[in-house]
């Protein structure tokens, strides 16, 4: 199976980092085909954990990273973490797309004046300048590491001042130069991404492609205009990559116990109050990229079983199960009241979904001696109101659980 994505079901920081690291074992490169540095992708190894940004966290695995041209491209992120990750690792070698789109700081400046013209229409963005740099892209106004390499990006400055000059107070020639000499300084990196992946697959060695944001972030199939810049599922690996859909041979969707979001938005399944506040705190849900308080809601079984359906997930990583113990009770939302079989497309009926709850035994604690129990005897060894809760997901869903997360290590894993 040499193709393989990895790719979060719900609104982010499933943990994917963990998992794609966990997944990337025995596999030669890891690679990023979306978003920029609005991720934020922990991994844990020993007692330090790793926040990447820009790099795929596979990359502690696989030694190698390749940038796609679908990421906009933050290079001082990914810099840092080149540095953080070869302090950790060693020697990592990384290869960047001469199309990737650069972020440079007239867009990072752009998306925090965009968002105060919101005022209370807020998306909540991470202010990384995700959505300024798509809306360049996609306007032919964006400047890509190939661009300023080959001096090609002279007269967008001009043009940036004309469309862009009543928003912000930065002088975009400086914005250009910057970003210039930051290019100058990675050239060396820059290489053909698309054919370094067909070679690896086409030798039958594994690639994992790893995606940032979540399903429900997506710009075409998420809650809009509460997404980000770009698209988040499965089918954006092949395009983001520069690879067709045949070379994705597997699909693992990623999706934690219950379900977070950080920004605003509808969440049909959100809880608040003492009960949420103890889970935040258990699982340190608080955004790896702004530090913000993530919201905290049951799983939602409509939500995943048309995540599942646009990723065709072959299976499911299910993260944290450890977070969600020592609960007497948990909810699984089932349905939302009154609705049909279509997820709903529009923040108004999102916003007046009525999730139909079930109510389920939770399940002891897992601590440091019940988890090393665990990894030893495997899925049986869970206790039964655990297994219970694994059992009536997959049932709802129809899609596999594979794995279970029940730490924050990378190996703290049982397979079902
Ligand atoms: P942007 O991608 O920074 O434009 O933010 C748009 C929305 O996506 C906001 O609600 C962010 O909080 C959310 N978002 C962006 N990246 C991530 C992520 O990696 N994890 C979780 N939420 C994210």
């Amino acid at each position: 199976m040499p193709g393989l994505v990895v790719v979060g079901l719900q609104w982010g920081d499933e943990g994917k980092g963990k998992v794609s690291a966990y997944l990337a074992k025995g596999a030669s490169l890891a690679v990023r085909f979306n978003g920029g540095a609005n991720a934020g992708h922990t991994v844990k190894l020993g007692e330090k954990s790793l926040s990447l940004h820009i790099l795929p966290a596979a990359t502690v695995s696989t030694k190698a990273a390749a940038i796609g041209p679908g990421v906009y491209l933050d290079i001082e992120e990914m810099l840092r973490d080149i540095e953080k990750l070869e302090a950790a690792v060693g020697k990592v070698h990384v290869v960047i797309s001469p199309r990737a789109q650069l972020v440079t700081p007239l867009q990072v400046e752009l998306d925090a004046r965009i968002e105060e013209l919101r005022g209370g229409g807020s998306i909540g963005t991470t202010r990384r300048g995700i959505g300024p740099t798509a809306i360049n892209k996609y306007g032919r106004l964006g400047v890509r590491v190939c661009d300023l390499l080959e001096g090609e990006a002279q007269n967008i400055a001009e043009v940036w001042r004309r469309v862009w000059g009543g928003l912000t107070s930065l002088r975009v020639e400086e914005a250009l130069e910057k970003a210039a000499r930051l290019v100058e300084q990675v050239k060396w990196m820059v290489g053909d991404v698309s054919s370094l992946i067909h070679e690896k697959l086409s030798s039958g060695e594994t690639v994992v492609f790893e995606g940032a944001q979540g399903t429900m972030l997506d710009i075409d199939h998420g809650t809009y205009p509460y997404v980000t810049s770009s698209h988040t599922v499965s089918a954006a690996a092949a395009l983001g990559a520069g690879v067709g859909p045949k070379s994705i041979h597997r699909v693992v969707g990623v999706a934690k116990s219950y379900t977070t979001r950080v920004g605003a938005g509808p969440f049909p399944t959100e809880f608040t109050g003492p009960l949420a506040d103890s889970i935040r705190e258990r699982g340190g849900e608080y955004g790896a990229t702004t530090g913000r308080p993530r919201r905290i809601g049951w799983l939602d079984i409509p939500q995943l079983r048309y995540a599942c359906m646009l990723n065709d997930a072959d299976e499911i990583f299910l993260t944290r199960l450890d977070t969600l113990a020592s609960q007497p009770r948990v909810r699984l939302c089932v349905k939302y009241e009154g609705s049909g079989d279509s997820f709903p497309e529009s923040v108004s009926s999102l916003r007046r979904a009525r999730p139909v709850y079930e109510e389920l035994d939770g399940w002891p604690e897992i601590g440091e001696s019940e988890r090393s129990r665990l990894l030893a005897e495997g899925y049986g060894g869970l206790p039964r109101s655990a297994r219970q809760y694994v059992e009536r997901i997959e049932e709802e869903l129809g899609t596999p659980i594979r794995y279970i997360g029940i730490g924050p290590g990378i190996g703290d894993v049982i397979m079902k």
